[in-house]
């Protein structure tokens, strides 16, 4: 592998000389800081959906999105799913080392919580059955959090997290209750006795458990194999809009669990975590390959929007999709029967490829495109897709609300605005002075 694949480039030495007003401007050592190019004069960046910012630090994930390369802790995506089990991944990321067999064994013990909070499983309950399941997430989480008030800072104080003991204890209890909330959800919502207790003899992997809290029956083990893949390849994406949320939220204090609820609510977008399903429901509605054509024109038309292609990051093929790919044909054939989605899928990838619409702005697969059709082989239907998103992508929430407490960067979150409203001062009137606007936008 070309060496410059071993590493991340280093970062481009600024030009030494910027100059302001033909005075030039020091740069201190390490990022260019947006600070030094206003103390030396220059106007606030305005940089919407922090297109070209870096707003935090981090050493947990790594993407090149020109080259289509993901790393976790330095070990390519493609390597850690063919070799490592989610929850080898889960330490990987929290931790920064892959674990050994003693530290994996204890750090599944840790994660093994039998009993949910009962206000946990009332909140969870108390929705209507035809509820979205990513709203109950949202609030199951925010109950783990009040049921949890020595590990609250808007209670105990803000130095509570300066205590490890107290930070793993948030995180083991999120990320070992995260299965058994997202099975409960699934059981409730599908009419199911929410079984909230695992009592269950043979010891079982995360993902084995989760299947095992969702279907009160054990697992196909190729099948939870599976799964476990499709966990590992969502468990983080860097600055991703729901990971960026977390961080964003946890910047003003507040407690692990509201960040998780937050970062479930951005998550839920359908431009984000919520395309997986938006991709079955594009799917669905395209029903035959011989419709792709006259969908991608309307694409073209900007009528619709092709779910599950363009990324923010990667302008090459997201690599994790290619995995999944590869996922979706080998449970195929564990289940024994082959969607006929996936030849409308494979088939919109393909015309999608071949047109210039869509090579011009580098919009290719993302990973969303094909695990809709994973979890659809596994009999689960696509408004739960977000929330099993979610259930890989908690340990990157976690893992960067770990990193993110000791950053010496850290500060509360509060971008600045590009103003274009009236500057004033106007006159207030009494409410008998002013007359109907013909314009009034009521
Ligand atoms: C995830 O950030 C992450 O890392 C996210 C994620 C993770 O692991 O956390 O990878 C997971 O969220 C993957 C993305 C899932 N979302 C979708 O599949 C929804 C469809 N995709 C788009 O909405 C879009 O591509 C985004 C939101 C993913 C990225 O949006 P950007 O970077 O803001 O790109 P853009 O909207 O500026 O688009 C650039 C151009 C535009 O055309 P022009 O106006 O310049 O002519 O590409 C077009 C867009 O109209 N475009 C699309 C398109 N995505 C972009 N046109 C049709 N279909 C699309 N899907």
């Amino acid at each position: 592998m070309p060496d410059s694949l071993m590493r991340p480039p280093a970062s481009p030495q600024f030009p030494h000389k910027i100059t302001v007003d033909n005075s030039p401007v020091h740069i201190p050592p390490g990022p260019l800081r947006s600070s030094t190019l206003v103390k030396a004069g220059l106007p606030k960046l305005y940089d919407p959906g922090y297109a070209t910012t870096a707003a935090y630090t981090s050493s947990i994930t790594y993407i090149d999105g020109l080259r289509g390369v993901l790393r976790h802790r330095g070990y390519p995506i493609a390597d850690l799913v063919k070799t490592v089990s989610y929850d080898q991944v889960s330490y990987l990321l929290l931790f920064g080392e892959l674990p050994t067999q003693r530290a994996l064994f204890k750090w599944n013990k840790r994660l093994s919580i039998p009993d949910l909070p009962q206000s946990v499983a009332r909140v969870i309950t108390a929705f209507d059955t035809d509820s979205h399941p990513m709203p109950v997430l949202m609030a199951a989480l925010s109950a783990l959090g009040a049921a949890q008030p020595h590990l609250n800072p808007s209670i105990v104080g803000t130095s509570v997290y300066a205590k490890n003991d107290a930070r793993m204890e948030a995180i083991t209890l999120a990320l070992g209750l995260f299965p058994t909330i997202i099975a409960g959800i699934h059981r409730h919502l599908t009419g199911e006795s929410p079984a909230f207790v695992a009592t269950h003899s043979a010891p079982l992997s995360y993902t084995e458990k989760f299947l095992f809290l969702m279907n009160a029956r054990p697992a196909n083990t190729k099948l939870a194999n599976a799964l476990d893949k499709i966990l590992t390849l969502h468990a983080d994406h860097e600055q991703n809009c729901s990971t960026a949320t977390v961080r964003q939220l946890s910047s003003s204090g507040v407690d692990l669990f509201s960040s998780l609820s937050g970062g479930v609510a951005a998550l839920y977008g359908p431009l984000h975590g919520g395309a997986c399903e938006g991709v079955l429901k594009m799917l669905n509605r395209i029903k035959t390959v011989d419709r792709v054509s006259s969908f991608l024109q309307g694409v073209k038309r900007r009528e619709e929007k092709l779910m599950g292609f363009g990324h923010r990051v990667y302008k090459n093929y997201d690599p994790r999709a290619q995995i999944v790919r590869r996922i979706a044909y080998e449970v195929f054939a564990l289940v024994g029967k082959k969607d006929p989605l996936i030849d409308v899928a494979t088939r919109l990838e393909q015309e999608a490829l071949a047109d210039d619409y869509f090579v011009q702005r580098k919009l290719y697969p993302n990973i969303d495109f094909y695990s809709g059709l994973i979890y659809r082989a596994m009999g689960i239907e696509p408004q739960f897709y977000p929330m099993l998103f979610a259930l890989g992508r908690a340990s990157g929430w976690v893992a960067h609300w770990y990193e993110f407490l000791d950053d010496p960067d850290r500060r509360i979150a509060r971008p600045h605005q590009r103003y274009v409203g009236e500057i004033g001062p106007r006159k207030v009137t009494r409410i008998e002075e002013r007359d109907d606007m013909p314009t009034a936008k009521l």
